[in-house]
């Protein structure tokens, strides 16, 4: 049986088991290999995606959570790569071995979604449980209250 997720836009027919972990469903199945494996326990943040724009560890969420849902992965973020905060972790070269970053990026994308003026205490929340083995959090930091501007910016054009 398959169970039917939209994502990235595009509807997908999964068959997959139920409780299969999106994570698995996302690379194993539909070659999304965007969306990285860390810890697989909900601890790293690493797989961090959203549905329905809330921000979810896809290695703990099984495939039936997403049934009927949108799925966005860090492929689907933007067409073009100029969502905000893709274009601020470009500005404050943030990205050190890369691989935590998919998951900071989609973290601090649900934040502004849902709170465009975050404090410093909303972003350090937002983002506690997104880990960086090469510490790159000053530049995450940054970054988000560039992308911040960014999309004042954007607003004002
Ligand atoms: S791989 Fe999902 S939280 Fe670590
Ligand atoms: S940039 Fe290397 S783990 Fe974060």
């Amino acid at each position: 049986m398959s169970i039917t997720v939209t994502v990235n836009g595009v509807k997908q027919a999964c068959n997959a088991p139920a409780d299969m972990p999106l994570l698995w469903v996302l690379r194993d199945v539909l070659g999304l290999t965007g969306t990285k494996y860390g810890c697989g326990a909900g601890l790293c943040g690493a797989c961090t995606l959203h549905v329905d724009g809330v921000a979810v560890r896809a290695c703990v969420f099984p495939l039936s959570g997403a049934e009927g849902k949108t799925v966005t992965t860090i492929e689907g973020l933007s067409p073009d790569g100029t969502h905000p905060v893709q274009v601020a972790w470009k500005l404050e070269d943030v990205a050190q071995c890369g691989y935590c970053q998919p998951g900071q990026i989609m973290a601090a994308a649900a934040l502004l979604a849902k709170n465009p003026k975050p404090t410093d205490d909303d972003i350090a929340n937002a983002l506690a449980g997104n880990l960086c083995r090469c510490g790159t959090y000053q530049r995450i930091r940054a970054a988000v209250n560039r992308a911040v501007t960014l999309r004042k910016a954007e607003k004002r054009a």
